[in-house]
């Protein structure tokens, strides 16, 4: 009997169906198996055509036994469809107790380190920390520093002016070749002393080579009160570089001349690396070669100097000083090329 043909290939279909839907190892072989055997062109649907010429008995038994078929595979596949999401939901779950996955992560800048660790040094003695203009008037960069205009020791510092109109007072913008602008500033704006005062910024002088940058950073102190002396100048070094460098270091004054200080000096300390002998392995130090790596500039406070802040040089003294930062990580570290702070190279940048 046909219906029998009928009979028999429904459950070979459904036998053949049964195995590929239990192997099938991912949603899309399974989305393909729907077409298959549920689709327009698919098996079922094919069946469905063979009854056709049955007796109106047989077409009525093969039907619903064809019917049957497709809610059993629609039910398999369904029933796949289930455990294979869940399978690969099972798959991307992730464990949220586990660390996440490590981002690499930037150091802070060696300058930007080296202020909030000469800040902090300072502030423990009694300095505040203060930020004055780096783009200022000629009057607080120089004249207010007893440097004239037409003074020679002005063009040491090569300074680049702003093309900005000249203010009748305080002459034309600078962009300030040193911190030291910010210590007549410092005294107009205390007015009574005493003054403890660490001014931090940068600075611009048109220099480019292993030890210059055109930009680089200054910090100022500047202390003034009644009975300053030398000694205390010494003192308050001796401290820094101790708490800077280390312990072991130790500084000498030498005579120098700067216009805003009387008498003036430039600062050396114990080389970092030979700590003051001069000798490393029995060669001779090759970052110092005398024991002694220069620190920068200081002295007492000039009377003209006091005068321009509205402070009486009769009943006040002061010293002041200005040291490179850059220039003090290099002794402190050892680096000799200057420009790396700048290299935005973060091999070198992450070693501090
Ligand atoms: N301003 C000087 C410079 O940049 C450094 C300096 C020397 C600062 C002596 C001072 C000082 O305060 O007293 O070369």
């Amino acid at each position: 009997m046909i219906y029998n043909i009928a009979c028999m290939d429904i459950l070979l279909l459904q036998k053949d169906a049964q195995k590929k839907i239990d192997g099938c190892a991912s949603l899309n072989d399974l989305e393909q198996l729907h077409t298959a055997y549920l689709g327009k062109n698919g098996e079922i649907n094919k069946l469905l055509q063979t009854i056709k010429d049955l007796s109106l008995d047989d077409k009525k038994t093969a039907g619903k036994q064809i019917n049957e078929l497709k809610q059993t595979l629609t039910r398999f596949l369904s029933e796949k469809k289930v455990s294979l999401t869940e399978k690969q939901s099972n798959e991307t779950k992730f464990d949220v107790t586990l660390p996440g996955t490590p981002f690499p992560r930037g150091t802070l800048h060696p300058i930007t380190i080296a202020i909030s660790e000469i800040s902090a040094i300072f502030e423990k003695i009694g300095f505040i920390r203060m930020s004055y203009p780096e783009i200022d008037y000629e009057y607080f960069a120089f004249e207010a520093l007893n440097m004239p205009s037409t003074h020679a020791a002005r063009d040491d510092f090569e300074t680049t002016f702003l093309s900005t109109p000249e203010n009748k007072t305080y002459g034309r913008m600078v962009l300030t070749p040193h911190t030291s602008n910010g210590q007549v500033r410092e005294m107009l704006r205390v007015k009574n002393p005493p003054i403890r005062m660490i001014n931090i910024g940068k600075c611009y002088r048109p220099n480019w080579d292993p030890t210059h940058t055109p930009m680089f950073h200054q910090f100022e102190g500047l202390c003034v009160d009644k009975d300053i002396t030398i000694a205390h100048l010494k003192g308050t070094l001796d401290y820094f570089v101790k708490e800077y460098f280390g312990k072991d270091t130790m500084i000498r004054l030498r005579p120098h001349h700067f216009q805003f200080t009387e008498p003036s000096f430039e600062v050396d300390i114990t080389c970092t690396v030979c700590k003051g002998t001069a000798v490393v392995n029995g060669n001779k130090c090759k970052i110092c070669k005398s024991g002694w790596l220069e620190l920068g500039g200081t002295g007492m406070t000039h009377p003209n100097v006091l005068k321009a802040g509205h402070i009486d040089p009769k009943i006040y003294s002061g010293w002041a000083f200005g040291f490179g930062i850059e220039r003090v990580i290099m002794m402190k570290y050892g680096i000799d090329d200057i420009r790396n702070y700048y290299s935005g190279d973060v091999r070198f940048l992450n070693l501090f």
